[in-house]
């Protein structure tokens, strides 16, 4: 069996050779972390942007979006805690030059305890059988033991390191722990430092009037600071909430792991405005409504878990992670935060403006406190691919590769087929094809044999293959192959519209979020 590196691997290929996903400027030897989506995965892309946005804005008659523009006053940044905290702590290795995110070789190092405990624990299982019992391996194996705890010790001491801001104890706890750099294999490291993740440039033509800006790095303070322009002139009551997708950036030390983590990408934000003493209430519903919305999909339910964090930003009351279970584990997707009134606050501090509402209910004004959901388009994508990409051992002995993605996100719903090039089958498949494309998404392919076009319908996860042959002409019904089964069926013409769209649709999506 491939190992989970193995198949990531071909993961990215498959995405580049069937044009989803493309090394940005690849003719230059691409940019480090930046990538394009090609024919195909702008259409998945622009598929889950559809689920997510009409998820919020039809589904609940108190969000609406809004588009707010990737500049932003500098003063937004200072006021949000950008620019003084939005920081990582980076180390060097001073062999190989390479640089590091030091939280990230630290959480390494956990991982390699945990990655040990499980060895351990799956060779006893296999020697035990049934009669293994894992709570009494835990309690008595000495090897177990001494991982458990030294992870557990690692844990303590890195959180309270990381919660103090403690640089010097960082760079302690790699040397204690022999962190080696994976390139040189040296302990030979530079002191922590801070280091900000917003990129800036220069706004304005003359140098003495120019003005530093900074590329966003997340779309929620659009949204902030749009909060009374879109409450007075859209008449919002509060609980409401305001819905925004757009793409952020962030130079991100430690960029790796394809589009999991880029400098530049795409959230979908929603910031929730609610009152205050309800917000935890709140909180707690919007993870089920998101938990709802990912299992929708049908990818798996077991492939998601909350990850609630301990460790909260100083203007948070509760967090957590929406994790989907990637080729190279459990990772974050999505963040849900309850961040108290801290952003409109800071707003209203450092622009002098009240930005408040005035309840009638209560017939008093307060500072509306705040729910963020907050998903990488990006991430998403990957957690699509990674869950639809399908090597299939099949009957005859080949292989067949297929992604076997929700239909409702697949880029092509239907290729239509001419049996042969000749004989009138061409045209009535352009026909056919006319008639759909006003609702369905439609590829034409009349190249290599029918078997060889629907292995390059399946690499791209089209939900339908729909093939013209001689009788065609005479009964109007064509042979309507489904990608998952691989089943075919004879089907008139009339009925295939409604067909494809039984299936494409979004509006089971939606349904399956309110069971
Ligand atoms: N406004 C809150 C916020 O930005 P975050 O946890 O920093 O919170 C939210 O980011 C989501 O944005 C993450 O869960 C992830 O899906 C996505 N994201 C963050 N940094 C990213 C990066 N460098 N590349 C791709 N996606 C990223």
């Amino acid at each position: 069996m491939a190992s989970q590196e193995d198949v990531f691997k071909k993961l990215v290929a498959h995405c580049k050779e069937y044009g989803f996903v493309f090394p940005s400027s690849e003719i230059y030897d691409g940019l480090g972390a930046v990538y394009d989506y090609g024919q195909m995965g702008v259409e998945l892309k622009n598929n889950i942007k559809k689920y997510w946005y009409d998820s919020m804005t039809l589904l609940h008659e108190n969000i609406v979006g809004i588009d707010a523009a990737i500049f932003m006053h500098p003063t937004t940044w200072k006021a949000s805690g950008h620019v003084d905290a939005f920081n990582d702590p980076l180390i060097d290795n001073k062999d190989s030059k390479k640089r590091y995110r030091a939280d990230v070789l630290i959480e390494e190092q956990i991982a390699k305890y945990e990655e040990k405990i499980e060895k351990e624990c799956n060779k006893a299982a296999k020697k035990f059988g049934d009669s293994f019992d894992k709570a009494m391996f835990f309690e008595t194996n000495s090897r177990v033991k001494e991982y458990v705890t030294k992870k557990e010790n690692l844990h303590t001491r890195f959180a309270k390191a990381l919660n103090d801001n403690d640089l010097a104890e960082l760079k302690q706890i790699i040397i204690d722990e022999e962190i080696v750099c994976p390139i040189s294999g040296t302990k030979n490291w530079t002191d922590v430092r801070q280091f900000n993740l917003m990129f800036s440039t220069e706004m304005g033509a003359s140098a003495d009037g120019a003005m530093k800006v900074y590329l966003r790095p997340e779309t929620a303070q659009g949204i902030f600071v749009n909060y009374l322009n879109v409450q007075k002139t859209g008449r919002m009551k509060i609980p409401f909430g305001i819905a925004q997708i757009g793409k952020a950036f962030r130079n991100e030390i430690v960029a790796r792991q394809f589009v999991f983590r880029m400098r530049e990408f795409e959230q979908m934000e929603m910031q929730f405005f609610v009152k205050p003493g309800t917000e935890l209430e709140w909180f707690d519903k919007w993870k089920q409504t998101r938990l709802k919305w990912h299992k929708a999909l049908g990818l798996g339910d077991h492939k998601y878990r909350f990850h609630d964090h301990d460790k909260l930003a100083h203007y948070a009351n509760a967090a957590t992670d929406i994790e989907f279970e990637m080729p190279f584990g459990f990772k974050e997707v999505e963040g849900i935060h309850s961040r108290t009134d801290f952003d409109l606050s800071q707003h209203s501090k450092y622009s002098g403006k009240k930005i408040e509402y005035f309840d009638p209910e209560i017939n008093q004004s307060y500072t509306p406190y705040v729910i963020e959901t907050s998903i990488g388009v990006d991430r998403m994508f990957l957690s699509v691919m990674a869950a639809a990409y399908n090597e299939e051992q099949l009957e005859n002995g080949e292989t067949r590769v297929v992604l076997n993605l929700p239909p409702a996100l697949a880029p092509i719903k239907a290729c239509i087929m001419p049996l042969v090039k000749k004989d009138g089958l061409p045209e009535k498949a352009k026909e056919i094809i006319n008639d759909l494309k006003f609702d369905f998404r439609c590829q034409y392919d009349e190249k290599d044999s029918i078997g060889k076009r629907y292995r390059r319908q399946d690499a791209i996860g089209t939900p339908f293959c729909i093939t013209v042959d001689h009788d065609t002409l005479n009964d109007n019904c064509v042979t309507i192959r489904h990608r998952d089964t691989m089943l075919q069926e004879r089907v008139s013409i009339a009925n295939l519209a409604n067909i494809i769209n039984q299936k494409v649709s979004m509006k089971d999506l939606f349904k399956n979020q309110l069971i």
